[in-house]
């Protein structure tokens, strides 16, 4: 007999840091993880096609209070900054500041998603050429690496309602460590407003399935990088509000009692039991002014839309 077959396989990890939060995130109960593993390439690109579904009214919405409120936007932008946006992804509403912010000079785009940040930071540099692109690969729940930018007056640019994504507390630090950037006092910041269930679980659990498949890339990607055996099959995408904690909920549910291994462990699942993968907290403007106070902020403007589903607020340091 051919001794390589009597080996029991050696399933590869080529992402350490993935497996072993997995691995945590697998003993713990309830069983989650981080969603900051959802944005492999694959992820990032469903996340665009998640931002062109009609049941998905964040993008549209925040998209059109950027356009409408542009001139009041502009009056809180100081001459030479630098823009410094956190979860940049494809930059696609960026761009809208990027065209309308003339005294702009440099973009620094920050993602955890590197092959997509480079290349839509390569997309940017060429569109906007006499804009300095400086793309920083960084987790922004750690400080992150800012480039040496001079002295420039900085501008955050936190959108798409990313630090939604973040419990509370953590947003409130996520928060403080932005207001010890040297020469940041301006911060824009998009976040989601509470509203219908109904409409906020039509968001997430949308008719088509693309939030479904963007959820079940995340055991694609454990499979691929973290030594996982997950048979896709045997879950499905789930999307809750959770009312007492104003978020809505992403589980990965199993639809039958399973075991899978993950590289050397072996994890139970009972039939019905899920993988809480992303919680994303909606806000009021009265929760939102309260959570800036009590990190170092104040609320200077907040736009929004003529439904009040999405605001986009002005932070100054206080
Ligand atoms: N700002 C864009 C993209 C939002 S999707 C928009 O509004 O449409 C969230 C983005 O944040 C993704 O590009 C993802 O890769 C990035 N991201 C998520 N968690 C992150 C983390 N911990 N650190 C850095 N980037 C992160
Ligand atoms: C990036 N983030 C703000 C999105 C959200 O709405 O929480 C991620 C997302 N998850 C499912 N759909 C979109």
């Amino acid at each position: 007999m051919d001794a390589r077959t009597m080996e029991p396989r050696k399933p590869e990890i080529g992402n350490s840091a993935l497996y072993s939060d997995v691995i945590a995130g697998m003993s713990r109960s309830p069983k989650g993880l981080s969603p900051k593993w959802f944005y492999d390439d694959r992820g990032s690109a469903i996340f665009e096609e998640i931002t062109q579904l009609s049941e998905y009214y964040p993008s549209r919405t925040e998209r059109a209070i950027l356009e409408t409120g542009l001139a009041r936007i502009e009056a809180h932008v100081p001459a030479g900054a630098a823009l410094v946006e956190l979860g940049s992804g494809a930059s696609v509403k960026t761009r809208l500041l990027l065209n309308g912010l003339k005294g702009l000079s440099t973009y620094v785009p920050v993602d955890i998603s590197e092959d997509f940040l480079h290349a839509s930071a390569a997309e940017l540099a060429t569109d906007f050429p006499r804009l300095d692109v400086r793309p920083v690969v960084a987790d922004f729940m750690q400080p992150v690496p800012l480039p040496d930018l001079g002295g420039q007056p900085v501008v955050g640019f936190f959108p798409g309602s990313t630090i939604g994504n973040l419990s509370p507390d953590a947003a409130r630090a996520l928060l403080m460590r932005l207001g010890e950037w040297p020469d940041h006092d301006t911060l824009i910041l998009g976040v989601d407003l509470v509203k219908a269930p109904e409409t906020l679980v039509a968001a997430y659990d949308d008719a088509s399935g693309v939030t479904a498949r963007f959820n079940l890339n995340l055991l694609r990607r454990l499979n691929r990088e973290a030594g996982a055996e997950f048979d896709l099959e045997t879950f499905r995408h789930k999307a809750i509000w959770n009312a007492t904690e104003a978020r809505v909920e992403m589980h990965l549910q199993s639809l039958e009692d399973q075991s899978v291994q993950i590289g050397d462990h072996v994890v139970e699942f009972a039939a019905g039991e899920t993988i809480h993968t992303e919680n994303s907290h909606k806000y009021s403007v009265e929760s939102l002014s309260e959570l800036a106070r009590t990190a170092g902020w104040h609320l200077a403007e907040v736009l929004t839309d003529p439904q009040a589903l999405f605001a986009v607020a002005i932070l100054h340091r206080t």
